[in-house]
């Protein structure tokens, strides 16, 4: 049988979403090696895995270069990546959120400056609340942006909070909650179904368990 090829995200993240996969029965003793290789595979168990950054893990899958691969749900609602979205795997639980310096008081008749990675998430949320905004795009540090003036307020990820905290911020509301998601990509859901089929039950098995 064909492997299957399995886009991982690499850092904290793919170490549990690894360990995930291992305990349903694809376990790959290569990648636990220490080592900078970024392909490995194990026939018997039928898988290839490769790291990818993990906001591109979504394009391996939507291009074919993977039939499947882990996903956080803001990279699925930023960028609409032409996938399927097989299940919630409740790893990497965090959420999105607009915040602010403790003290920000928004005024209705000012344009809000929104410094943010996530520009499509952003601009949705406050045109769903009719608000006219300034999108600031940055790619990182998005917690400095209030402190030095750049924007009124961030829309970030936040999962303990602590970076908010330590930089004088606090969330303010919360737009969607985020965590990882197993994707499949679309040509391969109908020629590997099986395969695939097989490995989203054992999965989501494991995430009922907890
Ligand atoms: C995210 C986010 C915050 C931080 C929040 O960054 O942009 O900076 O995590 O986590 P906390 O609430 O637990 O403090 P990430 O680690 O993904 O790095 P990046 O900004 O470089 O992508």
């Amino acid at each position: 049988m064909e492997l299957l090829n399995i886009a991982l995200p690499k850092g904290r993240l793919g170490e549990k979403v690894y360990a995930r996969f291992k305990a349903a029965g694809y376990p790959c003793p290569s990648i636990e090696e220490e080592n900078r290789k970024l392909i490995f595979e194990n026939p018997e168990a039928g898988v290839r895995y490769f790291w990818v950054k993990p906001s591109d893990a979504a394009i391996y899958v939507e291009r074919g270069a993977a039939d499947i691969g882990v996903a956080g749900k803001d990279i699925l609602l930023e960028y609409e990546p032409e996938v399927y979205e097989l299940a919630d795997l409740g790893l990497g639980k965090c959420r999105m959120c607009v915040a602010a310096k403790k003290d920000f008081r928004d005024r209705m008749d000012r344009v809000l400056r929104v410094a943010t990675k996530f520009p499509h998430i952003a601009g949705g949320y406050y045109a769903s609340l009719s608000r006219e905004i300034d999108i600031i795009h940055l790619n990182g540090s998005i917690e400095i942006a209030p402190i030095l003036g750049l924007s009124d307020v961030i829309v970030d990820i936040v999962e303990t909070g602590k970076t908010l905290l330590e930089n004088d911020l606090e969330p303010k509301e919360t737009i969607v909650p985020i965590s990882a998601r197993l994707i499949a990509n679309r040509v391969s859901y109908k020629f590997k179904h099986e395969q695939i089929m097989e490995l989203c039950r054992r999965m989501e098995a494991l995430s009922e368990k907890g």
